[in-house]
């Protein structure tokens, strides 16, 4: 069953059966003794109906036999600068790339960043996990460390906090938190991700992002242990940290 597809229980029986023996297929009827009989496990409970719905990650048991195991992965990414946030690219070194693991053919980003920006990216299989935490209604705030060719003062504060205008989208920006560390080092927190928001924001001011870095996104901070270009799998802890927050 392939990652976006939603099915139900009898047509993937009957599906997975036929792939074993195409000259016997199983009849509706057969399907629905195996589940009246309990032989078939869903999440490791006897199914409660031939027709429950099922996707590509629900556990499927036959008679004991695994028919679907697929896990769900949940990644955190230290992206290096140089790195384009794509799953395949003619030019550049993809974030993908960068991940050693059996099934990251199946992962996509959540959130992506620019080419020179680096930071916390994070990758999944699970789509509706992905949408949660990038939809800008649920209102994850997510933390980019900024460096500045020139200095800041307290009027980038108030004008982010109003809405910067974007003429080529017509809209105004969401309430942004800028916390300003020193003139040219400040702390932006955006729950929307516009395309380049930051450097778009800055630039109102005609002041240049010369270092960009996403340190957070909801509760979940960069793990300091991880180099540019190295990633690890998200701690239960972590995942309930953004589930919580963000669903
Ligand atoms: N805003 C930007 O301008 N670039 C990023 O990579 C992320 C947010």
């Amino acid at each position: 069953m392939s990652l976006s597809k939603k099915s139900r229980l009898d047509r993937f029986i009957s599906q997975w059966y036929f792939t074993k023996n195409p000259s016997q297929p199983l009849n509706k009827k057969a399907v629905r003794l195996l589940v009246a009989q309990k032989r078939i496990l869903v999440d490791g409970q006897p199914a409660d109906s031939f027709s429950q719905p099922i996707d590509y990650f629900t556990r499927i048991e036959l008679d004991g036999e695994l028919l679907q195991g697929n896990q769900r992965l949940y990644l955190m990414l230290h992206k290096p600068v140089g790195v384009v946030t794509a799953v395949v690219d003619e030019q550049h070194q993809t974030v993908i790339d960068l991940i050693d693991h059996p099934d990251k053919d199946q992962l996509h980003y959540a959130g992506r960043l620019d080419l020179n920006t680096s930071g916390l990216l994070l990758l999944t299989n699970d789509g509706h996990w992905s949408k949660g935490l990038t939809d800008p209604d649920k209102k994850v705030a997510k933390c980019y460390e900024v460096t500045l060719e020139k200095p800041v003062d307290e009027r980038y504060q108030q004008a982010f906090k109003q809405g910067i205008y974007f003429s080529y989208e017509g809209i105004t920006t969401r309430p942004a938190e800028l916390e300003i560390i020193d003139p040219y080092h400040t702390r932006l927190w955006l729950t929307e991700g516009r395309y380049h928001q930051v450097k778009r924001m800055f630039g109102y001011f005609r002041n240049a992002v010369v270092g960009l870095h996403r340190s957070q996104i909801g509760e979940l901070t960069l793990d300091p242990a991880l180099k540019p270009g190295q990633w690890r799998p998200l701690s239960l802890e972590e995942l309930n940290l953004l589930n919580n927050r963000s669903f």
